[in-house]
């Protein structure tokens, strides 16, 4: 694939893959190309022991600016029903797949994220946001509702008023805004967006993949469940931990804490790496 046609860009460097929306004169919306490629690079990623952490962005002055109203609902609805259903298997496979990614992700928002684009905002496990970026529902704005799980995106993640305002109004908020209301995790100058990334993906490079793995899905699994199926669901997730971290981390944690007396699991992560 010619990387300057590639509607998504992506290099790995020291253990990050820094994936990038790449229709910029589009604003990256998301067109059936740009989601089929998607899907690819994900598989290409997800699984590759160079890449423990990814982030997404997009290129230019936008995030992504949702999906394609041209290509994704117009074009794909003169195909008929099974366009119809083909676009949104294509969209709504790699949200997925982004929302249970083997390693832990990063939505770095670098401008306009609109309607579509909450899907894979929600779908990486923490979101750093520029305070120039924008966020808006517009879906009210052109007539429809927030489908494809935008409304549910909203409601998991905000207060209900929160959620019914962006919701009816289409207002847009600023990457500000977006922290107080908890759309994401904290908002920075742009100027100081990739190194505050870095930062927290450097945070994250120190802990054992396994348990970071384990974690995040247990994050995402337990909110439908009652008190007694999240206690009997997290301590097999453990036990399941356990059997795939080859590194047997969960011992050689406390070992370097009590017998080595070589870290604080308070203060800071063991050395996943030593042994
Ligand atoms: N679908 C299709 N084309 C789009 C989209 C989109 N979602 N967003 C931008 N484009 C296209 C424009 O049509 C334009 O194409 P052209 O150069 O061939 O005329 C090009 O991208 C640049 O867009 P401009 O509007 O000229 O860029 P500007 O920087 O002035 O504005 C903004 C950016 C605010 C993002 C504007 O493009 C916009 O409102 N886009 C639509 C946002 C939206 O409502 N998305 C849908 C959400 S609902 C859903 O996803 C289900």
């Amino acid at each position: 694939m010619n990387k300057a046609t590639d509607v998504v860009d992506f290099k790995v460097e020291n253990g990050i893959a820094w994936v990038k929306f790449n229709r910029p004169e589009k604003r990256n919306c998301m067109n059936p190309t740009l989601n089929r490629r998607m899907m690819e690079v994900l598989d290409e990623l997800e699984y590759d022991d160079d890449v423990r952490v990814l982030v997404l962005s997009g290129e230019g002055t936008a995030w992504s600016a949702g999906m394609d109203l041209k290509e994704y609902f117009r074009e794909t609805e003169a195909k008929g029903l099974r366009g119809v259903r083909q676009s949104q298997r294509e969209s709504y496979g790699w949200f997925r797949r982004l929302r249970w990614f083997q390693k832990p992700t990063i939505a770095m928002v670098n401008g306009w994220c609109f309607g579509g684009g909450f899907g894979p905002l929600f779908a990486c496990d923490l979101a750093i946001s520029a305070d120039e970026a924008k966020y808006g529902l517009s879906e009210i704005n052109w007539g429809i509702l927030p489908g494809g799980g935008v409304t549910k995106v909203v409601v998991d993640l905000l207060p209900m008023r929160d959620a019914m305002w962006l919701t009816l109004s289409g207002e847009l908020i600023d990457g500000k805004q977006a922290a107080e209301m908890r759309l994401v995790n904290e908002s920075v100058p742009l100027a100081k967006l990739e190194e505050r990334v870095r930062e927290v993906a450097d945070t994250l490079l120190q802990k054992n993949p396994v348990a970071l793995k384990f974690a995040k899905d247990a994050v995402r699994r337990v909110g439908t469940m009652t008190y007694d199926e999240a206690e009997d669901y997290l301590v097999r997730m453990q036990e399941a931990a356990n059997f795939h971290d080859k590194t047997e981390g969960r011992k050689e944690g406390i070992r370097q804490f009590i017998d080595e007396k070589s870290y604080k699991p308070g203060l800071g992560s063991y050395k996943v790496d030593k042994k």
